[in-house]
């Protein structure tokens, strides 16, 4: 019963949104016939896959308005999608707003509107408010859907708009959306997080975890597979906890093997997997499928168990080497990867070399390396002990080297077979060359053309250069 009342809602939030974008339509048809030109549009991306998700949701709904995406800021709609995660992501924006406030002044028309991650942030928010007037528009990660109109608002009232929710309630289905590319496609199948690690502020600002149903999101990649799209990534923060909060429960293992029956879907990806919920059923699921690429980014953060327990992260180094031994077993040519932080605060040399003990031991393809960073309102934030900087950078080195050393010693594992390559695009230095993904996530670059763009080939792998494969196509599928 009550998940019938919450399909009624999130329906006719769509239903009225779509009413705002056809107003919307009226208006701006007639202000571009007014100044002779088409009306233009630009977001620019900060943050993870769910961002870029986001984005091309905010898009679909801006093209629908009637404009038109180009690559300059030099457009009448501006729209930042924020990050948070770390300092850096939240510098960035601020570096870049100075230079919105003067395109602004040439262009009388144009709308800036600020979206994402930080704007869930009320520091962020105040500060916009006080020293960014020149912003139209603000709101958060739980409204996206409230784009037309929040416009608009905007244009009606000439004040700054800000529509900030502090978590959702519901999950907006059917809005318009516009990909990015024709092949592949991201679909979440679940928003938020409930994991609360202590460094992490993705919990602040995305909310509780909320999975989608199973059948919205067949019904999403049955209508993306009938649009071209051949490969998929399955988005969530910790997609191994998928469905634990539905009405009837389902797991993530059970929504792949629906996932695998769906004719012409060739490739299933997902991300993010969290090591503590990662089941052997998901393991078994992986090795039976014939769609799940054999790539898996298995986060670990550190290879302390001491600092491990104090991030909140529910697993000993222990545990987790065991899971991989699990993995490796069932699924040999899998390709691992993850994301490490150094200098986590209290982090000594110990538990640092505990980190550079698990590299050695699980061999990751790559991994992502980042330096710790405070975020406000965690509880990392108010640990004593943080690491000193110098410290940091010189193990945050150590680290890099060692990946390095592993990953270059691993790429070139598959030269000389021939492996199914899905072709993304034309090579960026030498058009003669495509560019495709093997499905260990790689980049194989070959002779071909852009008929085979969105195509799965087989291509024999020729050389290895480091991050990359130089390949022959062999015969298209
Ligand atoms: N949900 C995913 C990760 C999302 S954030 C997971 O749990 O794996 C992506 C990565 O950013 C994290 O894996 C972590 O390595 C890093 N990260 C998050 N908060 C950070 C912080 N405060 N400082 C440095 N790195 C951080
Ligand atoms: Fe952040 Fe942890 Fe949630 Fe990942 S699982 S988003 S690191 S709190
Ligand atoms: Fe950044 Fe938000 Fe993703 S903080 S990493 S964009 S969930």
């Amino acid at each position: 019963m009550k998940e019938e009342v919450k399909i009624n809602i999130t329906e006719k939030e769509s239903q009225r949104q779509l009413r705002f974008i056809e107003h919307l339509r009226d208006y701006y048809t007639e202000k571009s016939e007014e100044l002779q030109r088409p009306l233009t549009c630009h977001i620019a991306t900060f943050g993870c896959q769910m961002n870029a998700r986001d984005s091309e949701k905010i898009l679909g709904t801006l093209e629908q308005i009637g404009f038109k995406e180009v690559d300059t800021e030099e457009a009448d709609f501006v729209i930042y999608n924020t990050c948070t995660v770390r300092e850096n992501a939240n510098l960035k924006v601020y570096g870049r707003l100075g230079h919105l406030s003067q395109l602004k002044k040439k262009n009388p028309h144009m709308l800036i509107a600020l979206c994402g991650c930080m704007m869930q942030e009320d520091a962020v928010v105040d500060k916009i408010k006080k020293s960014y007037r020149f912003v139209d528009i603000i709101f958060g990660t739980h409204n996206i859907f409230k784009l037309a109109e929040l416009i608009q608002a905007r244009l009606d009232s000439k004040d700054m708009i800000i529509d900030i929710w502090k978590d959702a309630t519901e999950i907006v289905e059917d809005l318009p959306s516009e990909r990015k590319y024709k092949f592949k496609a991201g679909v979440n199948i679940m928003f938020g997080c409930n994991n609360f690690c202590t460094y992490c502020i993705v919990p602040y600002v995305r909310g509780r975890e909320r999975s989608r149903n199973p059948e919205d999101i067949i019904k999403e990649i049955k209508d993306l597979v009938a649009d071209g799209v051949v490969e998929i990534m399955l988005l969530g923060q910790n997609v191994n906890s998928y469905g634990k909060n539905l009405e009837e429960p389902m797991t993530f293992a059970g929504l792949l093997r629906e996932i695998e029956k769906i004719d012409g879907l060739e490739r299933v990806r997902f991300m993010t997997s969290h090591p503590k919920d990662l089941s052997d059923d998901l393991i078994d699921a992986m090795k039976d499928s014939k769609k799940i690429c054999t790539h898996l980014h298995l986060p670990v953060q550190s290879g302390s168990s001491r600092i491990l327990k104090i991030m909140n992260r529910h697993y000993t180094k222990e545990q987790y080497l065991n899971l991989v031994d699990r993995i490796k077993n069932a699924i040999p040519n899998i390709s691992l990867t993850t994301d490490i932080i150094v200098g986590f605060p209290g982090e000594t040399e110990e538990d640092f070399l505990e980190t550079l003990d698990v590299i050695r031991k699980v061999r990751y393809e790559s991994a992502f390396t980042f330096v710790y960073s405070k975020r406000t309102g965690t509880p990392a934030a108010n640990m004593e002990e943080q690491v000193d900087d110098e410290v940091v950078k010189d193990r945050f080195n150590r680290l890099l080297k060692e990946v390095k050393i592993i990953s270059s010693e691993l790429t070139g594992r598959e030269t000389g077979t021939v492996q199914k390559v899905l072709v993304e695009g034309i090579n960026e230095q030498d058009s003669e060359l495509v560019t495709g993904r093997l499905s260990n996530n790689l980049l194989v670059h070959f002779k071909g053309s852009t008929e085979l763009i969105g195509r799965i080939v087989n291509v024999k792998l020729v050389e290895c250069k480091g991050f990359y494969y130089i390949g022959e196509m062999v015969e298209a599928q």
